[in-house]
């Protein structure tokens, strides 16, 4: 009796300990490229991330937020593999998923699952209609692709050359551009496709320049900017009075500071600048450079940091509770200001809706920016909007 008493009540407070450890954490995974090709960009979201739960404590609704970090290299069977190893073996709460086609590979797991996601990375509009459980803080081309389309048609580009990166976002950028540029008059004379690994953008840039643009509208995804600008200097075209346009990724604010000042008078539609004139932005920069070895916060980033913003306030709005279906129902509608300017989650779609800033490289206090001249308000997703 003694023993089998003894044994019972061991195995119980065994119990109601690992059930008290399980209620009083909440666990999200992180799933991004941290090595591979595009390794800047999950190194950006990851530090931002840190930096909310630095910022912000790591209690919410009386619970304890644990981050677990898993590096897919950018390769989606990975990104599979570690969100299912996370959703089984570590039991998490929620997902922060990117890029796009590791977010592609993980949709029907959060499915599944019933787990909520943040997609924290990912400029693709089809993303968040692969799963009900996504809701994204990232962008998508479209948003920066429709909004430079315009302003391009309206300041003299009226012939161009597409250099794109060849995967979805690369496609989409393309199609978004081409779509608004040529209802607003213009013409695209040529559309060149570029590899995603390890790019050498010079035969590239020779044909673009034989076609003979007024303007080259350029995406290369975040981490191929600096080679990109290298190699457009090297073969002179900053000399050759061809307007280089795009959305923010062609001036991401991570290499900017190493491009040298051919880039000068760049204009592009982008979401976030590292120079955005905020009391929130200022301090961000400063906290994120500060942990990050006088790194610059990139548009990449401010996906990873308002994706932590997002779970925190569900979490709230729960009251800590982690059924996917509660999460996504109070992060839908949900706005806020992010260092990027205001945001907010269309309830509709779970898309993020934003402002999209035209922005010209200038030369400020000896260093690169990404300068705002005009704010297009709450821009939401050209390809939702059309449906
Ligand atoms: C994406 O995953 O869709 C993506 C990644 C990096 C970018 C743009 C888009 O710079």
């Amino acid at each position: 009796m003694w023993r089998t008493g003894s044994i019972a009540a061991a195995a119980a407070i065994a119990l109601s300990a690992g059930g008290a450890a399980a209620q009083d954490s909440i666990k999200v995974g992180i799933v991004m490229p941290l090595t591979g090709q595009l390794a800047p960009v999950g190194k950006q979201v990851v530090a931002a991330a840190r930096i909310y739960v630095q910022e912000h404590g790591d209690k919410v609704a009386g619970k304890t937020i644990e981050l677990i970090v898993k590096d897919d290299a950018g390769v989606p069977d990975n990104s599979k593999r570690l969100a299912q190893e996370l959703i089984v073996n570590d039991k998490v709460a929620l997902i922060g998923a990117g890029i796009t086609p590791s977010a592609m590979s993980i949709a029907p797991l959060a499915t599944q699952a019933k787990v909520a996601t943040v997609v924290m990375v990912s400029g693709t509009s089809v993303v968040t209609e692969r799963s009900p459980y996504y809701v994204r803080t990232s962008f998508t081309l479209g948003q920066q692709s429709s909004i430079i389309a315009g302003w391009a048609a309206k300041n003299g580009s009226k012939k161009v050359v597409v250099v794109q990166s060849d995967w979805a976002p690369g496609a989409e950028a393309t199609a978004v551009f081409a779509d608004t540029f040529t209802k607003a008059g213009g013409q695209v004379i040529d559309t060149i496709k570029v590899p995603l690994a390890n790019p050498d953008f010079a035969p590239f840039l020779q044909r673009a320049r034989d076609v003979g643009p007024d303007s080259l509208f350029v995406f290369v995804p975040a981490g191929q900017a600096g080679t990109f600008a290298k190699q457009f200097i090297e073969r002179g075209l900053d000399k050759s009075g061809i307007k280089l346009i795009g959305p923010g990724d062609i001036t991401d604010d991570n290499d900017l500071p190493g491009m040298g000042d051919a880039m000068i008078g760049t204009v592009t539609a982008g979401l976030y600048s590292t120079h955005h004139s905020s009391a929130k932005n200022r301090s961000y920069v400063a906290a994120f450079k500060k942990a990050n070895d006088n790194l610059r916060p990139n548009f990449i980033s401010v996906g990873g940091y308002d994706g932590m913003h997002l779970i925190y306030e569900a979490l709230k709005k729960t009251d800590g509770k982690v059924d996917g279906d509660g999460l996504v129902s109070a992060m839908k509608g949900m706005s806020w200001e992010s260092p990027r300017g205001p945001i907010s989650i269309d309830p509709e779609t779970r898309d993020i809706v934003q402002n999209i800033y035209i922005r010209r490289v200038e030369k400020v206090d000896g260093e690169l920016y990404n300068v705002e001249l005009a704010t297009f308000e709450a821009v939401k997703d050209p390809g939702k909007a059309k449906k």
